[in-house]
């Protein structure tokens, strides 16, 4: 279900959320809207291509996906999805993977218009346990309730956030998981080049590598959770993304 804060972010009386409603606006609904505004849902539109770069690194992160649920044994299971997209990733795996409906998921996304998207989608699936949270996924508030987790994805997270706020995030991690969880992240673009960063910042960490996938355009990464799990500390902000 589609929590209430995009009926929030609607409601055109609600003026404590017209600035985030601007930044994040589903067009025509704001004065002057055009489709251009649509950045973030139109991201997604190569993962349609038979051939792209972004189908490879989606194919990617759904092996990992596959093998982390084939691993893991049975019962019930948590799931993040941090800024999931349309969650064109996990969602698919959840229908299809016998584990699937085990996973009591939560997919946290800015973008309304990609929450819809993926509400609409969920429409479509015999899935009960899977939540579209229309929030800021860059501040601890958005995890209360939802958090730890077994299965934490940042995918596409880190190729938009910079180093400094890649080493809060990755720090802030045992609050968000659950002891042996799996986090699974994905790059691509410029910040390629702070993929070995990315990776020294794990290895600090209570973390142990799993796998690492260089695509040339991309890089997918599996960490397991090695260490204990820390209470989730309210009103923290993790990252933010560059353009907003
Ligand atoms: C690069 S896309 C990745 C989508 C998906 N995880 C994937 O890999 O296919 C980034 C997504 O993060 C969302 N986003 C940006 N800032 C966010 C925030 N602070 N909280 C939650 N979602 C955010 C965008 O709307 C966009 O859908």
């Amino acid at each position: 279900m589609i929590t209430n804060l995009l009926e929030d972010l609607l409601d055109e009386d609600d003026h404590d959320h017209e600035e985030e409603y601007d930044r994040h606006s589903v067009p025509g609904r704001t004065q002057g809207a055009t489709l251009t505004e649509q950045s973030w849902y139109s991201w997604h539109a190569p993962y349609d291509d038979l051939e792209s770069e972004q189908t490879d690194r989606l194919a990617a992160v759904q092996d990992q996906l596959v093998a982390y649920l084939d691993g893991t044994a049975p019962g019930p299971l948590r799931a993040l999805s941090v800024c999931a997209g349309q969650s064109r990733d996990l969602l698919p795996i959840l229908i299809s993977h016998p584990r699937g409906a085990d996973v009591r998921a939560s997919m946290l996304e800015l973008d309304p218009l990609n929450a819809s998207f993926l509400h609409g989608a969920l429409g479509s699936t015999r899935l009960t346990t899977v939540d579209v949270v229309v929030t800021d996924a860059g501040t601890t508030d958005a995890y209360a309730g939802r958090a730890p987790a077994d299965l934490v994805l940042l995918c596409g997270v880190l190729a938009n956030i910079d180093v400094p706020d890649t080493r809060t995030l990755v720090d802030a991690l045992p609050m968000l998981c659950a002891p042996g969880a799996t986090v699974v992240w994905s790059s691509y673009g410029e910040s390629l080049a702070d993929v070995d960063e990315v990776l020294r910042v794990f290895a600090a960490g209570p973390f142990e590598e799993v796998a690492v996938r260089r695509g040339g355009p991309w890089v997918v990464g599996v960490h397991r959770f090695a260490g204990v799990p820390v209470p989730l500390e309210p009103g923290r902000r993790l990252f933010g993304f560059r353009d907003s």
